[in-house]
């Protein structure tokens, strides 16, 4: 019997969404029917996040009052603190962050109901307090204390507050803040479509964001960014970044980190954002080394795959790991600093999924023996 395969459910639609469209041959992202190049620099992170999650950007008095409520939830119940304590430093911190994350269902008494109304409260609380559980396990592992949340900062200052311990730049603030309406959102990518799926079946917000932040964590998705700097940081210098590029793609199927991506055939707009955010980053700060060897990166890999026929471009990690890095935030932080972003598109889509559910139940197509005849444990 005939059967229809889509390995990696490439070209595959499992629904339809009104959260954000993206179109692979123009290099476009739209959140809501804003494009997000008109949108990165322009609104903060919390107005990105309203947006996503109530279907328009919100008026002054709409956001005062997103923001009031964030600023209530900021801060992390003690028993996390503890938690965080007890994980061996040497963890990597994605698996601290998921593990608090889904500790925090514990300590809900109403974390079971899917309602709009009780999702959307506990998505509040998610969004608020990631950053929170992210900056304190970076101090905690450090050594250092925690440091509380100031109710008076945004999302992005608070959180460069509570790494740092101190007060952020508005320039810091403001290129935090542009990487977090980047990542925001972007589809139905892995982490989403695991947030979705696991929703499917009825489960609690915590269990599906839980999901969601194990399917980011891997090197094809929010892990890359931490792979590029790796890369970067072994390659160290611009004169040895064409070997390197040549030396994984002599190998059978060999991917340079932070190239390539599964939708988009022409460069993603989000990199040609960090693209230039990296540019003023490493010419205001005088230190060009990363910026440098990201350019050199992607020349040549831009030059290699055209010459064997294939549209392989700089995705959203490729810069983002250079602004991280001039930023200040140690490597393996990179891919929580995602996840601080993608918890507002993994609500939003947790929302829409809610509100029209049908259990996801793909199926396999069964390729192994049959007809086999069973014996007993003592005659195999
Ligand atoms: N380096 C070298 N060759 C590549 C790369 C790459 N990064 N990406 C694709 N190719 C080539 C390769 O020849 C591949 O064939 P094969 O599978 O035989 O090696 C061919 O292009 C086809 O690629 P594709 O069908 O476009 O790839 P895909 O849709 O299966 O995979 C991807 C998309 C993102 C997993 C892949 O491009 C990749 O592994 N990139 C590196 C990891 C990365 O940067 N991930 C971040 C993705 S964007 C942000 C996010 O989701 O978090």
């Amino acid at each position: 019997m005939e059967h229809n395969i889509f390995p990696g459910l490439a070209g595959v639609n499992i629904d339809t969404t009104e959260i954000a469209s993206i179109n692979g041959d123009k290099g476009e992202l739209i959140y809501r029917g804003y494009d997000i190049r008109e949108l990165s620099d322009r609104i903060s992170f919390e107005e990105a996040t309203y947006l996503l999650w109530n279907e328009d950007l919100p008026n002054e008095e709409q956001l005062g009052s997103f923001r009031s409520s964030l600023k209530s939830l900021f801060a992390i119940p003690e028993p996390i603190y503890s938690i965080l304590r007890m994980i061996p430093t040497d963890t990597q911190p994605i698996h601290a962050i998921r593990t608090a994350i889904s500790a925090l269902a514990s300590l809900d008494n109403n974390s079971e109901d899917i309602d709009l109304g009780n999702s959307h409260r506990i998505g509040t609380s998610l969004l608020a307090k990631f950053s929170t559980i992210t900056a304190a396990f970076e101090r905690i592992r450090k050594g250092l204390e925690p440091i509380p949340p100031d109710p008076g900062l945004s999302i992005a200052g608070n959180f460069l507050y509570m790494l740092n311990g101190k007060k952020p730049t508005l320039a810091a603030t403001q290129t935090m803040d542009v990487a977090l309406v980047l990542h925001a959102e972007h589809g139905c990518n892995a982490s989403t479509f695991t947030a979705r799926t696991a929703a499917s079946s009825g489960t609690d917000v915590y269990s599906a964001i839980t999901a969601a932040i194990a399917s980011l964590k891997g090197p094809l998705h929010g892990g890359a960014n931490t792979a590029v700097m790796n890369a970067l940081e072994a390659i160290d210098k611009v004169e040895h970044v064409e070997g390197y590029v040549l030396d994984i793609l002599s190998k059978p199927h060999g991917r340079v980190m932070g190239f390539g991506h599964r939708v988009y055939r022409v460069l993603d707009p989000r990199a040609v954002i960090l693209k230039e955010v990296a540019r003023h980053l490493a010419e205001e700060s005088g230190d060009r080394k990363w910026f440098v060897m990201s350019l050199e990166m992607e020349e040549v890999m831009t030059r290699e795959m055209k010459r064997q026929g294939k549209q392989i471009r700089p995705n959203v990690d490729f810069f983002s790991a250079s602004v991280y890095r001039m930023l200040g935030f140690p490597i393996d932080m990179y891919t929580p600093i995602f996840a601080v972003a993608r918890i507002s598109g993994w609500m939003a889509h947790l929302f829409e999924q809610y509100a029209n559910n049908r259990l996801m139940r793909p199926r396999l197509v069964y390729e192994g023996p049959r007809g086999r005849t069973f014996k007993a444990i003592d005659q195999r």
